[in-house]
């Protein structure tokens, strides 16, 4: 990193991914500088402002307020939810402000369009923050496919644990639940899967067809004698998605739930005020009687130019990991994991295994495999340098597998195959 720097940051939505995204300024205050914040919650707003030392007059409540005086910082991270991420994205293109979006770009194919027009118009360093290319894992996997050990890809299978627990906290009970109200599920979860399958295959995709549903989380699976809240309920300790075990279990139970998720359930970190916060609110409910309505399982099928395929399944009854991969090749075999990659080579018949889990990022950054940390380091000095060739998830790859994915769910709802132009 050379130039411009620190890169001075406006964040937009100090919630869970705003937090994380900022914790890489106070590591690294000669590269980024977070100087202005906008959070209508204000217990979250008052805890960001005081984290990052911001002064009062660059502390906003809404996104719109801080329009009207011009551009008061290099860069924007849009961290707000799926459904709100266009308008402000365009208007901070029309600043000129840097901007790091939070993936889906959009909840509508041409609201992505129009981002992507936007940015291109006002020529601004842009990145959509598809956090998974930037892994070590990632990156290392894409050195050995490009040292042709396994020769020419003819197929990948990839699997998403979405973890049982982690699904009935955000896409049964939390904000991804519906996709009338934010977006449907390949969009809010898998369109990660969808653009790493992509970048990873290094292909465009042609055609598409998919299968899913909500199978498990509604209301006929209520089990006898369950009440709609896990804290009066007579079953809940023969309930594997009891929010009393998940948010407030024994240590075992705990550690399957990682802070930055109580975060988001309430503000407090003392768990007697957290329990009187979440006791009679949306995180308490049971999983059977919800309102959500997004699929707990869903597989898709891909073609790739050239014929290549490959399939991604999404499912919520799994333990919380990493996604799991296989990459069959005209000459060996991947195996990864996002710890170990395990190439089998068809000549030898034998199999190297890379560990690549060790990474060397701040403790607060490694969520996703390390990719948040390398995300905003290489937004940073794209910012700093005018680079936009060192983002590796700018405007046309991401609307590129944004399309892949819009088109996936109109195949399962239609089941049709969809081809792609
Ligand atoms: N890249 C990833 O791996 C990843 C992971 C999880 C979530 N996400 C995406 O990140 C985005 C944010 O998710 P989150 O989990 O941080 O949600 P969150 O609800 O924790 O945070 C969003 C914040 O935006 C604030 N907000 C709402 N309206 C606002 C406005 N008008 N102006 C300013 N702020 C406003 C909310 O008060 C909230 O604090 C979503 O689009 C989500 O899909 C990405």
């Amino acid at each position: 990193m050379t130039k411009n720097i620190p890169v001075s940051v406006l964040v937009v939505g100090a919630g869970a991914r705003g937090t994380v995204y900022s914790q890489y300024a106070l590591e690294n205050p000669d590269e980024v500088n977070i100087v202005a914040v906008c959070e209508p919650r204000e217990n979250y707003r008052t805890k960001f402002v005081e984290s990052h030392n911001i002064t009062p007059e660059n502390v906003y409540s809404d996104w719109r307020e801080v329009l009207d005086k011009g551009k008061i910082a290099d860069a924007v991270y849009i961290c707000i939810q799926d459904d709100y991420h266009a308008e402000p994205c365009i208007k901070f293109a029309k600043l000129k402000y840097s901007i790091l979006l939070e993936k889906p770009m959009a909840v509508t194919e041409r609201e992505c369009e129009e981002i992507v027009q936007a940015v291109k118009e006002n020529d601004v360093i842009f990145g959509v923050c598809h956090v998974l290319r930037y892994t070590q894992y990632t990156r290392s996997l894409k050195k050995i496919l490009a040292s042709g050990a396994i020769g020419e890809i003819m197929n990948i299978q990839h699997l998403e644990p979405v973890g049982y627990w982690h699904h009935a906290h955000s896409f049964v009970r939390g904000n991804w639940r519906r996709d009338d109200e934010v977006a449907f599920m390949l969009m809010a979860k898998s369109c990660h899967d969808i653009d790493w399958l992509c970048h990873v295959m290094d292909k465009k995709i042609k055609a598409v067809s998919s299968f899913g549903g909500l199978s498990h989380f509604k209301a006929e699976n209520k089990p006898d004698g369950a009440s709609d809240n896990c804290f009066t309920c007579d079953v809940e300790e023969t309930c594997p998605y009891s929010a009393q075990k998940i948010y407030f279990g024994d240590a075992e139970n705990r550690r399957k739930c990682p802070p930055h998720f109580l975060d988001v359930i309430s503000h407090y970190s003392d768990d007697e005020l957290r329990l009187k916060d979440v006791k009679n609110g949306p995180y308490a409910r049971c999983v059977y009687a919800c309102d959500n309505n997004v699929v707990d399982q869903q597989v898709v099928n891909l073609m790739f130019e050239g014929g290549a395929t490959a399939t991604h399944t999404m499912m919520a009854f799994t333990e919380y990991c990493d996604r799991k991969t296989r990459i069959f090749g005209t000459h060996g075999r991947i195996e990864g994991d996002g710890e170990y990659i395990k190439v089998y080579d068809f000549l030898t018949d034998t199999e190297t295994v890379h560990n690549v889990a060790a990474y060397d990022v701040m403790a607060s950054m490694k969520g996703h495999g390390g990719g948040d940390y390398f995300l905003i380091q290489n937004f940073t000095a794209a910012v700093a340098n005018r680079d936009q060739s060192m983002i590796l998830t700018g405007p046309d790859q991401s609307l590129e597998t944004h399309k892949a994915v819009f088109a996936a769910e109109e195949a399962r709802l239609s089941m049709q195959v969809k081809m792609i132009d």
